[in-house]
């Protein structure tokens, strides 16, 4: 897997542009829609920036997305810098931070593999919903370790393996609903429509491996690269790291509407885990 198949990915289906319809001429209406459709879909994720402590420290985001958390995160009081694959990703977030009259002190493209920041710098690195799209995890969180300091800690979210989502939406319900898609010959418009074309490119036994279907049904049917985590996952990942505590929230199963359920923390989709260097 090359990063620059991930890279292109990215630039082109920047995360949230399939949910919320992208504006060029009106980019501040674009980001208030945007972060109203995120904070309601997923409110939880200010709950918990609520019980981090980022005022005065140096934050490092990596993987920015268009720069909700990112706002955030200056607004809790972060000194903030962050770094995107992508250069459609650093644009947006340089033109919400100018619409929207943002301090920070740093934003570059570039990979969490090659981090363009100093040894020692920084007393968080948060990185929410990323590190999951890195094949080269050891690298990636070496290269986290360096730029953290000694004391620093990194917080991720990562795709939960113990979810509802994995264990019965993906693993089961969709690869049923792919099968009976691809026995009917029906060749559907849009997202399902990908699906069975992507099983007719590779071989439907192939499509249905789960070490290759998981990709296709965390971020759209042509994302290349997603892995699933539980804690055991995480520790073997991150071996530079201990892990200081973890939780999990979002329920999250489509198309099961199971928003509702209170199953988050047993069976939530996001698996956030707070690490400190060993
Ligand atoms: C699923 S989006 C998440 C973005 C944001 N954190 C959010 O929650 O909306 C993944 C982001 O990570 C970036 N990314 C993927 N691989 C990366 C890498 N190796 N180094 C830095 N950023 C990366 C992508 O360009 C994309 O903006």
């Amino acid at each position: 897997m090359q990063e620059a198949e991930i890279k292109d990915f990215w630039n082109r289906n920047p995360c949230g542009d399939a949910q919320v319809e992208l504006n060029r001429q009106d980019f501040e209406s674009f980001f208030k829609k945007y972060d109203a459709f995120r904070y309601k879909e997923e409110a939880y994720i200010l709950q918990c920036l609520d019980q981090i402590s980022f005022t005065d420290k140096r934050v490092l985001e990596i993987g920015l997305g268009q720069g909700a958390d990112a706002e955030q995160l200056i607004r809790r009081g972060a000194r903030w810098s962050g770094l995107d694959l992508t250069p459609e990703s650093v644009a947006r977030v340089k033109k919400r931070f100018a619409l929207r009259k943002l301090t920070y002190e740093a934003v570059k493209q570039g990979s969490v593999l090659e981090i363009p920041f100093e040894d020692a710098s920084f007393d968080i690195v948060f990185s929410f919903g990323v590190l999951h799209h890195v094949p080269e995890i050891k690298k990636a969180q070496r290269e986290i370790l360096r730029v953290l300091k000694p004391d620093g800690e990194l917080i991720v979210m990562l795709y939960a393996k113990r979810s509802l989502n994995y264990l019965f939406s993906i693993s089961v319900l969709r690869r049923l609903g792919l099968l009976g898609l691809y026995a009917s010959g029906c060749r559907p418009s849009g997202v399902y429509g990908q699906h069975v074309a992507n099983a007719h490119g590779q071989g439907l036994w192939r499509y249905l491996q789960m070490n290759n279907f998981i990709h296709r049904n965390t971020d759209g049917p042509l994302n290349p690269y997603s892995k699933v985590y539980d804690i055991a996952e995480v520790q073997r990942d991150f071996p530079d790291f201990r892990i200081v505590r973890s939780y999990k929230r979002f329920m999250h199963a489509p198309p099961l509407p199971v928003g509702w359920l209170p199953l988050a923390k047993a069976l939530g989709w996001h698996l956030w885990v707070h690490l400190r260097p060993r």
